[in-house]
């Protein structure tokens, strides 16, 4: 899950790698570092912590080489330090490495006894000492090269240098996304488009397998069989890729902000506002024969899962079978022939959602996804791909990603719902008015930032945060624990809030903000006791809801009004005041908002 890149260039390629680095950071930001070529001479930067580290290395000890190759890493083997960190060196070779390679210790004993002398606590360093071992046989680097590919188990994106050899770079491709790009009398190599999108759009990206042999007159790509292939070359689109802060603080608060233009984006993109309904790609499956729908995801977009599976299940009256992508995978579930799996994820390069994937259509499953990125791997390998239109999110926590994912599952939902005759037209015109609705409500909720706050300076000094949610908020809860854990490191749980009395009760006392995300819909009454039970505890309560606060029939620590909206939509409206909770506890707190400790935007490793 680290970002690396390549240039076969005309001039000193460090700061270029350096400014494509700087894209990839959200894959990653433990250490840095970068090798270059210098008449056949290899010379390498590392440190440890985040670009920037790196930047003022380079200040100090420029690197002058016309060929490079960097990383930006987030550490799985071995510790975040400046010696493990990329590029790896062994004997005139250099790779850099996004992936886990699963025999790394039986590599690197068979390499040790022939007196390979490892320097770090990576698995990655077998993969240079691979490739120098045969070349130390007398093999070219290209033949070396492939023989080393043939030997590692697990996942890899490579990209390799070979001293005395200034025109060449290797990459290699399994498991993780790699992308080349074409220039003029230049080559580059990244991990996605996103990364080269300053010096060329036109992209070729390598398949499962793939390896590609670089000069600066351009790219030979083989397949895992060795087998010479063509691979389409397509034009990214670098406008869309362009990515600031604007006048936001962090990525994260842009984001939020963001959000009723893209989600207004999205749902034009499904729906026929003219007609009021619901225009869904061709699914390649009758609806009317959907018998159950299979959904797998991990985090955040998991939580669009849940919440897509109670409207699913509500008005399409379809049953929805949804598990974390890690456990889906393992779990290898028995699947009807002909049924439908859906997989959803920003990225679209999540690890476990492309496992899962993978299982799916080995049982024969359709296959959809709802994902954000639409050049990667998991659209791709999909039959049929519902963008959500949120661009680029550069912010760890995903926020318009999320709400772009439930309005693409709303629109899944009317649309199966009426093609399976589950509701009238009145229905489905009356659950498209109220999604037309939602940019004009989360407006107005982001107007009022000084609440979120206030209630900032409260939610910091908590050691635990319990948010409770009943039936579609459960998931909403669910969200609102993740979003404050991850960026504040505040301990967070989410509950079912009929499961309060079954353990978490036990929890609470004074110093445990309770958060609880209830709207005035057929469960509200239930919640209510929920919340006696919580007071009756000392427990603090800051409700979210369309209500009055006395509604709750007890003490508040706050109420935080929520406009009044159709049931269907709330949990579009409701993703808002638990992002906008978490963000500013986090930024009170003054933490990395953007880049959290230990985390990283795309999880490509299992
Ligand atoms: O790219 P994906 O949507 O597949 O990513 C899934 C999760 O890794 C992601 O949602 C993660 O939980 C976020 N950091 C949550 O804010």
């Amino acid at each position: 899950m680290c970002g690396i890149v390549g240039i076969l260039g005309t001039k000193p390629v460090a700061n270029d790698l350096v400014d494509a680095l700087r894209r990839l950071e959200y894959r990653g930001y433990d250490s840095a570092g970068v090798a270059t070529l210098e008449h056949g001479h290899l010379e390498r930067r590392r440190a440890q912590g985040k670009l920037r580290n790196l930047e003022q290395r380079l200040a100090k000890e420029p690197l002058q080489g016309h060929t490079g190759i960097g990383h930006t890493r987030w550490a799985t083997h071995g510790r975040p330090t400046e010696n493990n960190a990329h590029p790896h060196m062994s004997k005139g070779v250099s790779i850099v490495h996004n992936g886990i390679i699963e025999n790394f210790a039986e590599l690197r004993r068979t390499l040790s006894a022939k007196g390979h002398r490892f320097e770090t606590d990576t698995d990655s360093e077998v993969i240079a000492h691979l490739i120098a071992d045969a070349m130390h046989d007398g093999h070219d680097p290209v033949e070396a090269t492939k023989m080393a590919l043939g030997q590692l188990k697990g996942a890899f994106a490579l990209a390799i240098l070979f001293a005395g050899h200034d025109d060449l770079m290797i990459a290699a491709r399994q498991g993780s996304p790699l992308a080349i790009g074409y220039g003029t009398g230049e080559m580059y190599l990244g991990s996605d488009a996103i990364a080269l999108a300053p010096f060329t759009s036109d992209i070729t990206y390598l398949e499962e397998g793939d390896w590609a042999v670089l000069t600066r007159a351009g790219a030979t790509i083989y397949d895992a069989a060795g087998k010479k292939v063509k691979r389409a070359r397509v034009r990214s689109s670098a406008g869309s890729m362009l990515i600031d802060k604007g006048n936001h603080k962090h990525y994260m608060a842009k984001e939020i902000f963001e959000q009723p233009e893209v989600i207004s984006r999205t749902l034009a993109n499904y729906i026929d506002f003219v007609e009021s309904r619901v225009v869904l790609p061709d699914l390649g499956i009758n609806p009317a024969h959907i018998s159950q729908i299979s959904i797998s995801a991990c985090g955040t977009a998991y939580y669009a899962g849940l919440v897509g599976r109670y409207w699913i299940e509500r008005y399409a009256r379809i049953p929805v079978e949804i598990d974390i992508a890690s456990e889906f995978r393992y779990r290898e579930p028995p699947l009807q022939k002909g049924g439908l799996s859906l997989f959803i994820s920003q990225s679209g390069e999540t690890a476990d959602t492309l496992a899962t994937l993978r299982y799916c259509k080995s049982q024969g499953q359709r296959i959809a996804s709802i994902v954000n990125v639409k050049t990667s791997t998991i659209a791709r390998e999909s039959d049929v791909v519902l963008p959500t239109l949120a661009g680029p999110e550069i912010g760890v926590a995903s926020t318009k990603a999320f709400t772009c994912q439930l309005s693409v599952m709303a629109c899944l939902a009317i649309g199966l719902a009426r093609a399976r005759g589950a509701i009238s037209p009145a229905e489905e015109q009356e659950l498209v008015q109220a999604l037309a609705e939602i940019p004009r409500h989360i407006s107005h909720l982001l107007t009022n930032e000084a609440q979120y706050e206030a209630l900032a300076h409260d939610l910091s000094k908590a050691k635990d945060v319990l948010y409770l949610g009943r039936g579609v908020s459960y998931p909403l809860a669910l969200e609102g624990a993740l979003k404050l854990k991850e960026i504040s490191y505040i301990h967070a749980e989410g509950y079912a809030a009929g499961e309060l009395k079954h353990g978490p009760i036990a929890l609470i006392d004074e110093n445990v903000p309770v958060i609880v995300v209830a709207p005035n819909d057929h469960l509200f009454e239930k919640t209510v006791s929920n919340m006696q039970e919580v007071a009756a505890r000392g427990g603090k309560i800051i409700l979210v809801s369309d209500t009055a606060a006395d509604a709750a029939g007890c003490e508040l620590m706050a109420h935080i009004a929520m406009p009044k909206g159709h049931a269907f939509t709330n949990p579009l409206t409701y993703a808002v005041p638990v992002q906008l909770l978490a963000y500013h506890t986090a930024t009170f707190m003054g933490t990395d908002v953007d880049q959290p400790r230990n985390l990283a935007k795309s999880v490509t490793v299992e």
